[in-house]
């Protein structure tokens, strides 16, 4: 029987995909969950399905890491063993990880209905492998689905036309909303010794910022010099990690005390530790948009943001890889009395995303 290929494969994905198919299954569509297998670690992808509660992937392909090149093409090989068995009659595909592309490029050539879940996001860069990963399954998309509506004016300025396009709003922030009450309950000073507001949390793992020595040496010293103001929670990535310690560069933030680095972390830890957050300094898309979600201020260690709307209306400060200003932002969020409450939440941020979203799934079904 046809049904409904939904595809994830990267720790992004995961709150993604999690709310489309609690709505698929509330309206008894048929569908199957495909984990591609881009990121595998336990607490790369297993510790999300734990914490979203929703069921292992009906099928995995198990591809792995890999240059750009390789994973690409062993997601495509494999999916398209998949399309030629089973011929599913949609295929949704959310975010801009090679995964996401690799999937797109099967269904279109296959001509399999493609839907792109966050379509129309652009950053302008285009060294950046996710900007390419979005503009190509935007182009190859039969329905887009925009998270806010400067989406819709980056497809209407690319010649997409119009009736393919829909504004549902954000499905990470459904996933946000739901597990909200959840990452309160967690106590964060028993279980990560910090105190709500005390704190900052830093996250990146761009290759622009941790493959680069420079770069990765500049975010360390400047961690390093906030640790004497706050305590800093750094979950870090595995590629940032194999870099910070072949640039012998991890001791820096092993010798301080207030410096706490973990392994990665699950989802609903890292929501509780965004909540509580005094500011979190990341290079993530998602944490652009749960920040502006929760009214936390953000610092963006990006040349350029996809989500300008975090800018615009939410707490986000996009401040690009100068030390300078970046310790200039810091500087003014930890003088601030507090800087909470001065944003709005976008246009259908709201938790319903999902349900706008299968709407216009079971339309062009
Ligand atoms: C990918 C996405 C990026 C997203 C990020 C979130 C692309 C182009 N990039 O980047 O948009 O923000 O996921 O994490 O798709 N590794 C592990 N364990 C894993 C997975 C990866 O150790 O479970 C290591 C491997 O050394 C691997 C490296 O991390 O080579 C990079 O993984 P990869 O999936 O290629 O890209 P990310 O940097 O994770």
């Amino acid at each position: 029987m046809a049904y409904i290929a939904v595809i994830t494969g990267a720790r992004p994905n995961f709150m993604k995909v999690d709310p489309i198919i609690r709505e698929l299954n509330a309206r008894g569509l048929s569908y199957k969950l495909i984990h591609t297998g881009q990121h595998y670690d336990k607490n790369m992808s297993d510790v999300f399905f734990e914490d979203l509660g929703i069921a292992r992937p009906d099928i995995f392909l198990g591809v792995g890491s890999g240059s750009h090149a390789e994973q690409t093409a062993k997601v495509m090989v494999e999916f398209e063993k998949l399309c030629f068995s089973d011929r599913p009659n949609l295929v949704v595909v959310v975010g801009d990880v090679n995964s996401t592309l690799a999937c797109s490029l099967v269904a279109a050539k296959l001509g399999i209905t493609l839907c792109h879940v966050e379509a129309g996001l652009r950053s302008g860069d285009w060294s950046m492998p996710e900007e390419v990963n979005r503009v190509l399954t935007d182009r190859m998309s039969d329905l887009l689905l925009t998270p806010s509506s400067d989406g819709n004016a980056n497809l209407a300025h690319e010649g997409i036309c119009a009736s393919k396009i829909a504004l549902v709003g954000n499905v990470m922030i459904d996933t946000l909303f739901r597990l909200l009450p959840k990452a309160k309950e967690i106590d964060i000073t028993e279980k990560f010794g910090v105190s709500p507001n005390e704190y900052a949390l830093i996250t990146l793992h761009r290759p622009s910022n941790v493959d680069v020595f420079e770069n990765a040496k500049m975010f360390v010293e400047v961690v390093r010099n906030l640790s004497d103001s706050v305590d800093v929670i750094f979950p870090i990535h595995p590629r940032t990690k194999k870099q910070f310690i072949e640039y012998d560069i991890l001791k820096i933030l092993e010798s301080s005390t207030k410096i706490h680095v973990l392994e990665p972390i699950g989802y609903i830890n890292c929501v509780a530790l965004n909540f509580h957050s005094k500011f979190v300094l990341t290079d993530s898309g998602g944490l652009q948009e749960e920040t502006t979600a929760l009214g936390v201020p953000c610092i963006t260690a990006r040349e350029s943001t996809e989500r300008p709307i975090t800018v615009t209306e939410g707490t986000n400060t996009v401040v690009g890889t100068s030390r300078q200003k970046i310790e200039a932002t810091i500087e003014a969020i930890l003088r601030a009395a507090d800087c909470r409450g001065q944003h709005q939440v976008p246009k259908y941020w709201d938790g319903n995303a999902a349900v706008r979203s299968v709407d216009c799934i079971e339309e062009i079904l």
